[in-house]
């Protein structure tokens, strides 16, 4: 296993490109399951979460061929499993959706109920709801969901969410694009994921408009085809590394970002003192001054996201004042805020929310990843502590972040990666 070493106090300068969005690369790629022809995908992040995503898709048949310049062809002529089984499964919560696009397309499957980070509870059971909706009959047994389409397929149906889910906003999505007539979603998660899968799909031939909105209406189509998408760009790793730009101090150009998708914490970090100027696809960011405590409370787009909440609990430990943090998307999502302490943070966590007593001064200690956010929320710190931080399994940071080290050095952060001694 590998830890990361960072060498804490020395300021961030020059520019860093963002790859393309993880939570959108990994349900474009179940998209390929809806067709015979290939899809391919540019901007593609090279992460553990992909490369995981690909042995499930292999296993049912999807040939994925890595091309160079980031690029990813996925071609699903004849499936061969309709099974996804809980090896394959039970790492990453994102897998489950393949689980729509077998019904639409083989009319049947049975995939294992999901893992992921340990971030709450994290059921499935809107999923279920809306291809239950969509007319498929389902079936739980031995911690697997069996499933099976009717004789004619999936339906279009008028489907109400009771609270908004981007995942199952997604898999509905991905299911109806194959169904008979018209199918109209409601209360729909609004993430820019969402907007780039319906236009991926749209790519494909499929019919799908609205997203991006809480109404998202879709035309069922008979068959889809090939595309060439790319990516989105990863506004949770272009808000990790604003923060840990802010964090360290300095002056650093993001590269290759959507800057309107972070809307929400542009305005937080202004509020803090950073300077944030946003060009067509690049943000900089300058922080000299001192940084003031912000109150920030998560919530669905366009709010704060909760993926990046831990990072702004690091950069709020550095802040002037105390800043009052609420997490609403997922119960149990402060396991960062006893590791960020270890290194001088002070927090006190009270059910959902937390208050961060800043400014400490950080001094490097030995701290252990918890979850894939959580633990970037670490390196934030270390980058802007006095001294050595030790930052170990970070097999939670290859998940979801492509090539850190390589990254935060260009820099001018002392990042460097090692074999976690046995
Ligand atoms: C996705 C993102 C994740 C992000 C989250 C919220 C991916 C791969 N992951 O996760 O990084 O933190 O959105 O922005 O895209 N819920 C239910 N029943 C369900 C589905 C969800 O109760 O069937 C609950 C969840 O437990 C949670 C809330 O709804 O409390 C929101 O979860 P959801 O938006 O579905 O998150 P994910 O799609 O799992």
């Amino acid at each position: 296993m590998d830890r990361i070493i960072i060498s804490g106090g020395h300021r961030l300068s020059g520019a860093l490109p963002i790859s393309g969005a993880k939570n959108s690369a990994l349900k474009l790629m179940a998209a390929s399951l809806l067709t015979e022809e290939p899809l391919v995908l540019e901007n593609m992040p090279r992460l553990a979460d992909s490369r995981f995503m690909a042995h499930l898709l292999a296993h049912l048949g999807v040939v994925a061929e890595e091309q160079p310049g980031s690029k990813l062809k996925l071609e699903g002529r004849a499936l061969e499993s309709t099974t996804a089984p809980y090896d394959l499964v039970r790492k990453m919560r994102a897998t489950f959706n393949v689980l729509g696009p077998l019904i639409a397309r083989e009319g049947r499957a049975k995939v294992s109920l999901p893992g992921g980070c340990a971030i709450g509870a994290r059921p499935v059971d809107l999923h279920l709801k809306a291809l239950e909706a969509l007319g498929a009959r389902i079936e739980l047994s031995e911690g697997y969901v069996n499933a099976s389409a009717p004789a004619g397929g999936l339906t279009g149906a008028r489907i109400v969410f009771p609270f908004v889910s981007v995942g199952a906003t997604e898999h509905a999505m991905l299911a109806a694009v194959l169904a008979r007539g018209t199918t109209v979603l409601e209360n729909c998660a609004r993430e820019p994921e969402i907007a780039d899968l319906a236009d991926c799909l749209n790519a494909m031939g499929a019919k799908v408009s609205g997203a991006g909105s809480p109404t998202i209406t879709i035309e069922g189509v008979s068959s889809l085809h090939g595309a060439t998408w790319a990516v989105v760009p990863d506004r949770i790793e272009t808000g990790t590394y604003a923060m840990a730009a802010a964090a360290a101090g300095g002056d650093v150009t993001l590269t290759g970002v959507r800057p309107a998708h972070n809307a929400a914490l542009w305005a937080d970090l202004r509020e803090a003192g950073v300077t944030v100027e946003e060009g067509e696809d690049t943000v900089r960011i300058v922080r000299d001054g001192p940084i003031r405590a912000v109150d920030m409370q998560t919530a669905p787009y366009p709010g704060f996201p909760t993926d990046l909440q831990a990072q702004f609990m690091a950069l709020m430990s550095l802040a002037e004042g105390a800043s009052v943090i609420r997490e609403t998307i997922f119960e149990n999502r402060f396991m960062h805020a006893p590791e960020l302490s270890r290194l001088g943070a002070r927090i006190d966590v009270k059910g959902n929310e937390a208050v961060v007593r800043g400014p400490a001064a950080l001094k490097g200690a030995p701290v252990m990843a918890t979850d894939l956010r959580a633990s970037v929320s670490l390196v934030i710190a270390g980058l802007a502590a006095e001294g050595e931080t030790v930052v170990s399994r970070v097999y939670h940071l290859d998940r979801g972040f492509e090539r850190l080290e390589e990254k935060l050095s260009a820099c001018g952060a002392v990042i460097r990666r090692e074999r976690e001694p046995v």
